[in-house]
């Protein structure tokens, strides 16, 4: 197995799972394109990552060269080809819910530090500054929160801001009656108009690309809080930054961004952004970004290795597949 863009806690995680597994790994600092694909000639199984690059001409290479397996190890598959996958005689292979927990947790950790100002207050305490000013919030308690997206993250979110006493909204084409109580499935519609805050949790498809866009921003209720830690796709970030300066948007948390490929996971310090839009809102106070790390928790990457290692276990003993996705895992919406 060639696990591509791989890094050093990622490969400890792998390194402390494979001992119970009989597989060979080889770690790639690099991502997987169109320039790279070659390097995984001779390879039985690729392991691959949210920015790696698995369209069509990326997966003749890996076919070409031997390959029989992807392995993604994330629970996303935007970025795989599944038509070109299938046509080629690939399996794919991802790790479904190594841990929702971690991701509602980030999520909500974005939405509490936005409300209550933390990332200013964290610097200002830092200086002397003990002034209260710029960092009034508002209380979580009472307030509407709208969760697109209702699967295994989603439901995790909304059963923790049920748990604030957050009144929850969520809209999914695909409802679940097992959802917790306290969650009321809405209209998409609804719930842009009447969510104080508004959280994504939705994959990125053809139908979420682009789902927060100037239009669906301007049926949000003025002042609402948005957090992405989804897909950056599923907002079109030019409409969201004039949103943010009309104060239609009032804040916004985000782990995802649209053009992250080949920014996030990388050190940039030294040379500085290239990304005019990354930048514009790096700019803003009431903006904070984190780079994709919404997953990064020590059960997560444990999870994520150990489920990635099972996956191909049962590749190689041509056992069923119930990770394998396939052109139909990606759900024609049924409302
Ligand atoms: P899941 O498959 O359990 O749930 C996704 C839900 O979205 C499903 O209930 C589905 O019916 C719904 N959905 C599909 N199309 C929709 C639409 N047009 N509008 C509203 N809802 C729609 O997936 P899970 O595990 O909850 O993950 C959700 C997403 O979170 C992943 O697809 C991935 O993009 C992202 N993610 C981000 C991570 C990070 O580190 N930031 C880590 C893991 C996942």
């Amino acid at each position: 197995l060639v696990l591509f863009d791989c890094h050093a806690y990622e490969q400890r995680s792998f390194q402390a799972a494979a001992a119970a597994h009989v597989h060979r790994l080889t770690y790639l600092p690099v991502r997987l394109s169109r320039e790279t694909a070659t390097l995984a000639r001779g390879f039985q199984g690729v392991c691959c990552f949210v920015n790696d690059t698995l369209d069509r001409a990326v997966l003749e290479i890996l076919a070409n060269g031997g390959t029989q397996v992807v392995a993604m190890r994330c629970a996303g598959f935007n970025n795989v080809d599944l038509q070109a996958a299938s046509a080629l005689g690939l399996v794919v292979l991802r790790v479904p819910a190594y841990s929702p927990h971690a991701v509602a947790e980030h999520a909500v950790a974005l939405l509490l530090c936005l409300n209550r100002k933390i990332h200013k207050a964290y610097a200002r305490v830092r200086e002397g500054n003990f002034s209260l000013n710029g960092l009034m919030g508002f209380d979580l308690h009472g307030k509407t929160v709208g969760v697109i997206g209702v699967g295994r993250i989603g439901h995790c979110f909304a059963r923790i801001m049920a748990g604030f006493g957050c009144r929850v909204l969520a809209f999914d084409p695909h409802p679940d009656p097992r959802v917790a109580d306290g969650v009321h499935y809405v209209s998409l519609e609804d719930l842009l108009s009447e969510s104080d805050i508004i959280s994504l949790h939705a994959p990125l498809t053809p139908d979420t690309r682009h789902l927060i866009n100037r239009e669906s921003l301007a049926k949000m209720r003025r002042g609402v809080v948005l957090i992405n830690t989804s897909r950056g796709p599923l907002v079109d970030t030019q409409a969201l930054i004039e949103a943010l300066k009309q104060g239609q948007v009032a804040a916004a948390g985000l782990d995802v961004y649209e053009r992250e490929a080949g920014i996030f996971f990388e050190d940039w310090s030294d040379t500085g952004l290239q990304d005019d839009t990354l930048a514009r809102l790096l700019s803003m106070p009431q903006v904070l970004v984190t780079g994709h790390q919404a997953f990064l928790t020590e059960t997560a990457l444990q999870n994520i290795a150990e489920v990635t290692l099972l996956n191909l276990d049962a590749f190689e003993r041509g056992a069923p597949l119930e990770n394998a996705v396939t052109p139909a895992s990606v759900l024609p919406p049924r409302i």
